[in-house]
This record gives C-alpha cells, sequence and structure tokens, in this order.
C-alpha cells in the first residue's frame, strides 16, 4: 500500500503504511502519535525530538514577511526562538499581554499569521482564556492560534476542544514525566494543517528516537496519577507559602487569590505542580533559599516526579532582556518551583526549614 503527501511542490511517497524510513514514521513513534491524539481529542499527532524543535516545525508553516503574535510571558527558549532566529527567515515577531484579549485584538493585523499562547505562562504563571482567544484569532481567515500546553498536559487542559488550532508540549515535562526525555509533540484536527507538518516534520527531520517514543508512551500510562498528585502536592504547597511571613507572594494558578482564577476554573480541570513565589528581601535571600533546600533539587527542568525549583531571571529566563524581565515580574526575588510527587510533609519540613534560613526573623516585614 502506497500513500502520498503533498505539499508546496513537495512530495512525500509513504509505502507500507508510512515505515519506510525511519525519520518518516516507525512503528513506536505512530504508537506514540496515536496515544497522544486520542488523549487531546485530536485527530493527528506529530512528535519532535524536543519542544523547541516542535516550535520551529509550526513557525515553518509561515512565509518571510508574516507577523507572529506571541504571549509576552513564555518560556525564554520560545522567546528566544521568535525574537532572534525566526527573524532570519524573516518572521516579525511581536509579545503582547495576551491574558488582556483587547491587547490581542488590537496587535492583530493582516500580516498576523500565527498567534502563539502558552498557558499557564512560564515563569509568571498568567492564564490565558483559550476560547476568547480563539474567537478573536479566527475572525481573520488562515491564522493559526496555537497553544503551548506544556504545563498543563493533556490531563488537565485540552485546548483544541477550547478552540486552537494546534495544540503544542514540550513532551520532556509532564506528558513524559520521568525526567529522562527530551521531546516535542503537535496535536492537530485539520486535515491539511497535518499533512503540511507532516511534510516539514519528514523534511527537517527534528524527529524523536524510536526508545524515547517508548519511554513516553511509558510516561503517559501514569499521566493521570501523576498529575492529581502533582495537583495535591502543589495546593498543599501554594497553601503553606501563602500563610509563611517570609514570602511576599504566592502564584499558583489553582489558588482563589490568582487573577484569572475564574478563567482556570472554565478551561481546565487542574493544576499541575507549578508555583511562582517572591520570597521577601533580595538576591541574596533568593539565593540562600535555594541553597538551603534539600527536597527540591537546583534545576531548570520541571513537570518530572521529582521537586525542583530554579531561579528564573538567572536561569530560565536569562536570555530575556533585563528590562522585559522586570516589566513581566521575573525579578530578583521570584523563584519557580515545579512541585514533584514526594510525600507532601516532607516538602512543606523542607521549605519551612529553607525560609528560616533565608529570611531571619528580624527581616520579616508585615
Ligand atoms: C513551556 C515550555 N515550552 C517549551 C519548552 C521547550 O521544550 P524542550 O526543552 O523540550 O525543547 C519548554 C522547556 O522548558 C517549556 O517549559
Amino acid at each position: 500500500m502506497e500513500s502520498v503527501l503533498n505539499w508546496g511542490g513537495g512530495k512525500l511517497f509513504l509505502s507500507n503504511y508510512g515505515f519506510e524510513y525511519s525519520r518518516c514514521g516507525n512503528p513506536t513513534r505512530d504508537c506514540l502519535e496515536k496515544a497522544v491524539a486520542a488523549l487531546d481529542g485530536a485527530k493527528y499527532c506529530l512528535a519532535y525530538a524536543s519542544g523547541l524543535a516542535a516550535t520551529l516545525n509550526i513557525a515553518h508553516l509561515l512565509r518571510a514577511g508574516d507577523t507572529v503574535i506571541c504571549t509576552d510571558d513564555v518560556y525564554g527558549g520560545t522567546n528566544r526562538y521568535f525574537s532572534k532566529i525566526a527573524t532570519q527567515m524573516g518572521l516579525k515577531t511581536v509579545f503582547v499581554d495576551c491574558t488582556k484579549l483587547e491587547c490581542l485584538e488590537a496587535a492583530m493585523t493582516p500580516q498576523t499569521k500565527l498567534v502563539w499562547i502558552e498557558t499557564p505562562t512560564n515563569p509568571t504563571l498568567k492564564v490565558v482564556d483559550i476560547e476568547g482567544c480563539a474567537k478573536i484569532v479566527h475572525k481573520q481567515k488562515g491564522v493559526i492560534l496555537a497553544v503551548d500546553n506544556t504545563f498543563m498536559s493533556a490531563y488537565f487542559q485540552r485546548p483544541l476542544a477550547l478552540g486552537a488550532d494546534i495544540c503544542m508540549y514540550s513532551a520532556t515535562k509532564y506528558m513524559n514525566g520521568h525526567s529522562d526525555v527530551v521531546m516535542g509533540l503537535v496535536s492537530v484536527n485539520d486535515g491539511v494543517l497535518h499533512e503540511k507538518l507532516r511534510f516539514l516534520q519528514y523534511s527537517i527531520g527534528a524527529v524523536p528516537s524510536p526508545f524515547d517514543c517508548y519511554l513516553c508512551n511509558r510516561g503517559l500510562k501514569t499521566l493521570p496519577i501523576r498529575m492529581r498528585q502533582h495537583f495535591q502536592n502543589a495546593l498543599a504547597v501554594a497553601r503553606f507559602l501563602e500563610s509563611d511571613p517570609r514570602v511576599e507572594k504566592v502564584i499558583f494558578p489553582g489558588l482563589p487569590s490568582h487573577p484569572q482564577y475564574e478563567v482556570i476554573k472554565r478551561q481546565c480541570t487542574g493544576c499541575p505542580g507549578m508555583i511562582s513565589f517572591y520570597i521577601k528581601g533580595n538576591l541574596e535571600n533568593a539565593s540562600t533559599f535555594l541553597k538551603s533546600i534539600k527536597l527540591f533539587a537546583l534545576a531548570e527542568s520541571l513537570g518530572g516526579y521529582e521537586s525542583l525549583a530554579e531561579h528564573p531571571a538567572i536561569m530560565t529566563h536569562a536570555s530575556v532582556p533585563k528590562a522585559d524581565r522586570e516589566a513581566l515580574g521575573i525579578t530578583d526575588t521570584l523563584i519557580r518551583m515545579s512541585v514533584g510527587l514526594e510525600d507532601s510533609e516532607d516538602l512543606l519540613e523542607d521549605l519551612a526549614q529553607a525560609l528560616k534560613a533565608a529570611v531571619p526573623d528580624n527581616r520579616i516585614r508585615n
């Protein structure tokens, strides 16, 4: 049996159900792609060598002269890709606070071809109304709405059902969940969009190995129990931090104090283990906290079984210009945590001792 993919003058022949050459497709990747499509309520899914490889493939749907509107507070690597690399392909990116739908609407122009949102955003965990964005974006024919669903995972949020055209993941995080794979995933419903992406996946070649696909498939099998436990632990940590006098402010979308709590309740069924908070004091206090935690490892990644903490201004978001960081609230006292699957009592005990070590009693202000 032979099928043909057509796009942009290119023709891709897939023989034996697509398993002609492993970059083009292989049974293990096919199994993963089908499983993720089912989780996302999508017709199709494509797997990539990393989350950023998925972003690159999506950007290749565009042409020189096209404009991308990107949420202002995105993963630092996404910001770097759109502002420093995609520009070399002749793409222009404007960064907009998409939590304010009127700002998104005002930024749309005839040149806009892709709107990229991440929700919750990284690291300030702002929540973007996906359905609201879709209504604005689709007023203009041919504009693609892509949602980076890395933080929520398919378990808590299904962007395609809310009107997005593309649901994208860094599967390196919750979807795999075991911190042993780097991978990207993209789910779509539209057949033409799928055909274009399949052609780009094959032509660009940034695909995952069959073994990584096997590992990610293994990770998906425990997605519901992992996500429920992340949510439960994160809620306990967020409530604890909110009550601690050494903490200035806690940002967790699962708390009623979150500014977009109503949107979260509407579009998600729970929250992952991502919490950001401002510690009282300055960089020194933040740094002492990060040196004092024992159960939380100091590391950039997120979404694995183990608890991690990091300093966005120095680590994940160092590539975002300082002025932009400050405008977004990525200050010296902001700490981001990925709450893992450990016993929550142990996590709270660790946080309590690290906060005490970082902010002495006489520095607590009300
Ligand atoms: C929200 C988000 N999107 C995309 C990426 C990029 O994914 P990867 O590291 O798999 O390339 C990351 C990485 O941290 C991320 O946090």
